[in-house]
């Protein structure tokens, strides 16, 4: 079907540095093709099979009805059927931003990554982008009004209208509370929240070994998960003109805050600000957690089961 990178292509402006937060006019025809399947995959195949049937042996005038058809199971399923709306949660390295955009594929909902967003925003030197730089550089929390803002605006889009998973957001209890006012304003809540655990002390490695695709998001590492065109020097360190993306050719860069003394204090914020999150959700009987210390299939089974409604 249609690739991650394809459904991460961007448009032009702001968003296009952000790949985890593509917004509905950057949807790509893929990306809308797989909303719309969404209704068909959860309201079933009675209904994908008629209109299926009914579309083989009828006219051209017979796929205006079935469009009209799709039409109306999408808007029942867009007003009757809970939205999915997923918290993934772990430390900086943990593997949000590895697993998210496969559980994107899975359940044909964005990824909303406030990092991604905020890095957009910094690029583009944005009133935001200005506050939040150095901020982020050093490995500290952005305001809560301003990332609150930016996800209340965001999660209205179209293409969030079935769910939505949330990479990065809520990292306080401040803008958990904020979050749960929001959704309820519109008779939503948190239907998942998948904790990725990690000890501290595997996440200096995977966080100063990555590397990135700007444009696309995609992540590398260079011990567990290296570009093809990687080459080392004679100290066995990756050298940095060869470190280019698979699919495009174009150089990977390193984050700023990815350094070990900016990850002491992104681990701080997080022990401190963000473990607390897990205490308000867990009473609700939301939370999952994932073994995240293991290699990346391990993981991903393990998250594929905490997705899983048995
Ligand atoms: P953000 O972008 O959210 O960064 P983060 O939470 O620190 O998370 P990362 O993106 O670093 O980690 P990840 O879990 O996605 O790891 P990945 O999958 O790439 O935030 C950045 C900054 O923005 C914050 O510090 C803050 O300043 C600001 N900000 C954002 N949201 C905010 C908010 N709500 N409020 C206030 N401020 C906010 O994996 C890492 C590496 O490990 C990769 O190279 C990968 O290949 C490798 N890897 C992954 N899994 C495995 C595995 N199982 N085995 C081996 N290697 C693995």
């Amino acid at each position: 079907m249609f690739s991650t990178a394809a459904r991460r292509l961007t448009t032009a402006g702001v968003r296009s540095v952000g790949a985890r937060c593509l917004s509905t006019s950057a949807k790509t025809a893929s990306r809308s093709m797989n909303k719309n399947a969404l209704p068909f995959l959860f309201a079933g195949g009675l209904t994908a099979f008629g209109l299926t049937q009914y579309n083989q042996s009828q006219s051209a005038q017979c796929d205006t009805a079935a469009g009209d058809d799709s039409k109306a199971v999408e808007n029942k399923f867009s007003t009757y059927w809970p939205r999915n709306i997923l918290i993934l949660f772990g430390p900086p390295g943990a593997g949000k931003g590895t697993h998210g955009p496969k559980i994107e594929d899975l359940l044909g909902i964005p990824q909303l990554s406030t990092g991604d967003m905020l890095r957009a925003a910094v690029a583009a030197q944005t009133e935001v982008g200005k506050k939040a730089q150095a901020i982020m550089k050093a490995g500290g929390l952005v305001s809560d009004d301003i990332v609150v803002g930016i996800i209340r605006d965001r999660i209205k889009e179209d293409d969030c209208k079935f769910g939505f998973i949330l990479d990065g957001f809520p990292r306080t209890l401040e803008q958990t509370k904020a979050l749960d006012k929001m959704l309820a304003e519109e008779g939503a809540c948190v239907t998942k929240v998948i904790e990725l655990q990690v000890p501290d002390e595997v996440l200096e490695e995977r966080i100063c070994g990555r590397w990135i695709h700007k444009k696309s998001g995609r992540s590398y590492h260079v011990k567990f998960a290296p570009p093809k065109s990687m080459k080392t020097d004679s100290n066995g360190k990756p050298v940095a003109e060869s470190m280019l993306d698979d699919e495009t050719g174009e150089p990977l860069m390193q984050r700023p805050d990815d350094t070990a003394t900016a990850l002491v204090k992104r681990l701080a914020g997080y022990h401190g600000e963000t473990v607390p999150i897990l205490k308000h959700y867990e009473p609700k009987g939301v939370v999952k957690t994932v073994n995240a210390n293991q290699k990346m299939d391990g993981v991903w089974t393990e998250v594929l089961a905490s997705l899983s409604r048995k």
